[in-house]
């Protein structure tokens, strides 16, 4: 077929007319990026002879996403939050803002609220017979090197099937999720179980959408990080376990090699014995090392509705009920 219409005039008075941009009221913003999104849309359209038979099955699939919530998984999927990622280091290069630990996606699952503790925090509540005992440790400096004492370490990751507690109901609350303030030398530790990858969900609509791509939607082993201190820029980071047959294969395109970490296996008695643990045990030292700013806005995480983050927001609620 060789129908175009979307160049016409009065398409294009349509277009203007769909973004409201003949009215007086609306927001400017709203207006200018609907027309963009809706014009490269109905622009589409034309360019690949969509049916209607693809466009409602279209509709559908935004229904089946919108209805689990999972459109915060598709959008790691997708690379959007890759992309960010990378337009906010392109931005931080620009205000010569370099040094530190690279950033890399938050991911649709953080729970806010977790338990604080100084400097060690035990992360499984014990009841993942599964889970091999992970000793996780590292300091947090600044890119000069120097330990930032107190510095808030938030850490979150799955247990060894691959459950994040509050998204799967049959853990206990922040399950694998604490708060650890450094100590006065900027060190932290957590003993909690090495974390299985993660599988987007069979045949939900997020996995609907990579299968039409010929993708998986597999992660490796992986522990998320939020990281902070005054007069520091805050970080959003994962550590990616190496090894994993998704190490350099994940869906959600989160892996930087300079995250890349090893899980060392340790069954020397005497340092079993240190930990108070019953045997073997896997060591994985992350040091984080955070750039200096003295703006406040880069010093918090930015604004995203988070699951327990707002008791008033519902967006805020919203965001926990993804079913992952
Ligand atoms: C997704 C899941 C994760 O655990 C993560 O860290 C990032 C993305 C997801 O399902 O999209
Ligand atoms: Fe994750």
């Amino acid at each position: 077929m060789t129908v175009k219409i979307f160049d016409t005039p009065e398409v294009q008075d349509f277009l203007n007319a769909v973004a409201g941009v003949d009215q007086s009221g609306g927001n400017d913003r709203a207006k200018q990026i609907v027309h963009r999104l809706v014009g490269d849309l109905f622009k589409l359209i034309d360019d690949f002879d969509v049916t209607e038979e693809e466009y409602w099955a279209g509709v559908n699939l935004l229904n089946a996403l919108g209805s689990q919530t999972q459109f915060g998984l598709l959008s790691p999927g997708l690379g959007f939050d890759h992309f960010l990622d990378m337009r906010q280091d392109a931005i931080d290069a620009e205000a010569k803002r370099t040094g530190g630990t690279p950033r890399t996606i938050e991911g649709p699952l953080y729970v806010a609220g977790a338990p604080e503790a100084e400097g060690f925090a035990r992360m499984d509540d014990g009841s993942d017979a599964d889970g091999e005992v992970m000793w996780l440790t590292g300091q947090v400096r600044d890119v000069d090197g120097t330990p930032i004492p107190g510095a808030k370490v938030e850490i979150w990751h799955c247990n060894s099937k691959g459950g994040y507690s509050f998204f799967d109901p049959s853990q206990d609350e922040y399950n694998m999720r604490r708060t650890i303030y450094a100590d006065s030398d900027g060190r932290y530790t957590a003993r909690s179980i090495i974390p299985s990858g993660y599988g987007v969900p069979e045949g939900a609509p997020t996995d609907v959408v990579l299968k039409s791509l010929g993708r998986h939607g597999e992660r490796p082993a992986h522990i998320h990080y939020f990281v902070s201190a005054p007069g520091h820029q805050h970080l959003t980071t994962q550590i990616n376990l190496a090894g994993d047959p998704y190490t350099y294969d994940d869906f959600a395109f989160a892996t930087r090699e300079e995250l890349v970490v090893p899980a060392e296996r340790i069954d020397d008695p005497a340092e079993i014995a240190k930990r108070e643990l019953d045997g073997p045990f896997s060591h994985v030292v992350f040091d984080v090392e955070l750039a200096q700013t003295d703006a406040a806005e880069l010093q918090v995480r930015h604004a995203r509705p988070r699951a327990k983050e707002d008791d008033q927001d519902l967006a805020s609620q919203l965001a926990g009920t993804a079913k992952v």
